[in-house]
């Protein structure tokens, strides 16, 4: 499906309704999620960083993701929605993500596979067809990549320690699967098309996942970081497009 170069806008809550604000409200909710998550993984992360600077910086991200769960508060709000209903249908964190929140490299591989991933979605919503919305994700964008200079930077830090790199490679295996399959959804589908049709998304969720994989891919060549084996998504029943399967398999 090619995006739609022309969707029709809204610039206020009065002015969606039916099928259209369900998905909205759906891409929201999701969004909601992953903030509130990243903001509880982080906030458990100050007590295991390493190091003072880790620390600080954990206290820092967790407050950023605080921030930009506020900001979806605030447009639930304005749609009539209760932010704090939305938020009690979430699954805890650690369970969603198949993660131990107390442990260093889970955490850094959480932030720079989990994370970057929510970026990649957010990255769609800054050109969404509502407004009120899109225009609150730049700067939530900003934060986002000092997230990922720090997911980075770890990742260069770990691979100079064969030992904790075995573990990160491991966790990585372990956890990138789930993240495509919980962050991004099915690759094809009614709600995808929808969604680019009427401009909610501008990327189908295929260029989404490979984008996300492609910048990943950079890293990964410099660290020697492989992708996981395709036998690890079949396990788990996240679903890849032959063009994703291409990017993965570049990698092994
Ligand atoms: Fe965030
Ligand atoms: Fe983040």
């Amino acid at each position: 499906m090619n995006p739609n170069d022309n969707p029709t806008i809204y610039r206020a809550p009065s002015e969606v309704s039916g099928e259209y604000r369900d998905m909205l409200i759906r891409l929201m909710t999701r969004q909601f999620y992953a903030e509130t998550a990243t903001a509880e993984v982080f906030g458990r992360s100050v007590g295991c960083a390493p190091t003072l600077r880790e620390k600080l910086m954990a206290a820092e991200f967790a407050a950023e993701e605080a921030e930009h769960s506020e900001r979806l508060c605030r447009i639930f709000e304005d749609l009539g929605i209760d932010p704090d209903e939305v938020f009690r249908s979430r699954p805890p964190a650690a369970k969603f993500w198949d993660l131990d929140m107390d442990n260093w490299v889970h955490i850094a591989v959480f932030n720079f596979t989990v994370d970057r991933a929510g970026s990649h979605q957010i990255m769609e919503y800054m050109e969404s067809s509502y407004r009120p919305w899109a225009e609150q994700m730049g700067e939530v964008l900003e934060d986002e990549e000092g997230h990922y200079g720090n997911g980075v930077a770890n990742l260069r830090e770990f691979a100079r320690d064969p030992k904790v790199f075995k573990e990160f490679q491991d966790l990585y295996f372990r956890m990138l699967p789930v993240t495509i399959k919980r962050a991004f959804g099915r690759p094809t589908g009614p709600d995808n098309d929808y969604c680019v049709k009427v401009g909610l998304k501008r990327h189908t969720t295929e260029q989404v996942v490979n984008r996300y994989l492609t910048e990943m891919l950079g890293y990964m060549r410099e660290c020697k970081l492989k992708f996981p084996p395709l036998s690890a998504f079949e396990k788990i029943g996240a679903e890849l497009m032959p063009s994703t399967k291409e990017i993965i398999l570049s990698n092994q």
